[in-house]
């Protein structure tokens, strides 16, 4: 972690929390990290709830003035028009939101998704002020082809190609670490970040290259983030099944009173 990055915990709660239960949960965090004394200038808290929650997270999080940060999972390459079922970036701006993923691994293996879709995604984010979170990763096949950071950077390369330089977040989620308990070492996030970093610097810029945070994701405990975050290269975390667990993520998002 470089002390001029903003460290950035994330949490993903995928397909998880209805809005009501998302209120009980976004309050309950609030205050543990508030009893706690979590200082937010130190460390930016983000949440990716389902779509059908933001509304009620907004309300929430404005309505108590919550030092949290929230966006969707995934956004239409589109802005309005005949595309049932999807979600603009436009849409989630209005909500407040600052953030967005995009490419999950989940999108990219479930529903098809390609790198060029990704990148038309990454644009349309950054057309609505959407910082988008753009997700990369190899397979475990890809892993024992290719090592571990010629798929990743292929995949980012692909994200930025024709993007003018802009505020982004990447992560690095190795699909084999995903939800398995077995989080990649931390030798691994730091080496794969720095190719991260190395290619936007290439495509963008030395400047680009050093504001842009890298987050690692995949099986992100409180007993690991500590080992990750003293990485150079490592920035902060997307977090999946631990973001779920109010005690759990709060602790990862104080990574910085258990960093050594
Ligand atoms: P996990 O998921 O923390 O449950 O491994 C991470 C993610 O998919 O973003």
């Amino acid at each position: 972690m470089a002390v001029d990055r903003l460290p950035l915990i994330a949490g993903n709660w995928k397909m998880n929390l209805d809005h009501l239960q998302a209120i009980a949960f976004t309050q309950k965090l609030a205050w543990t990290l508030r009893d706690a004394r979590h200082d937010y200038a130190s460390t930016e808290v983000a949440l990716f709830p389902p779509f059908t929650d933001l509304r009620s997270i907004q309300n929430l999080i404005e309505g108590d003035k919550f030092d949290l940060a929230y966006g969707g999972q995934d956004l239409s390459a589109h802005d309005a028009g005949a595309y049932t079922g999807e979600v603009s970036g436009g849409f989630l701006r209005s909500l407040g939101s600052t953030y967005v993923l995009v490419g999950h691994s989940e999108r990219r293996q479930y529903h098809g998704e390609t790198d060029d879709m990704v990148r038309a995604k990454v644009s349309a984010a950054l057309r609505n002020d959407l910082t988008p979170i753009i997700c990369v990763g190899e397979t475990e096949a890809d892993l024992a082809q290719y090592g571990p950071s010629a798929v990743p950077v292929t995949q980012l390369s692909a994200a930025l190609n024709g993007v003018s330089p802009a505020e982004i977040v990447i992560a690095y989620e190795p699909v084999w670490a995903i939800g398995t308990g077995k989080a990649a070492s931390e030798e691994q996030a730091q080496q794969v970040s720095a190719a991260l970093r190395a290619t936007v610097t290439e495509v963008w810029g030395l400047d680009s290259g050093d504001a842009t945070r890298i987050l690692y994701g995949g099986s992100v405990r409180a007993s690991n983030i500590s080992a990750l975050m003293r990485q150079p290269d490592v920035d902060g975390a997307l977090v999946g099944g631990a973001s779920l667990d109010v005690t759990e993520f709060s602790s990862i998002c104080r990574f910085l009173k258990h960093v050594v």
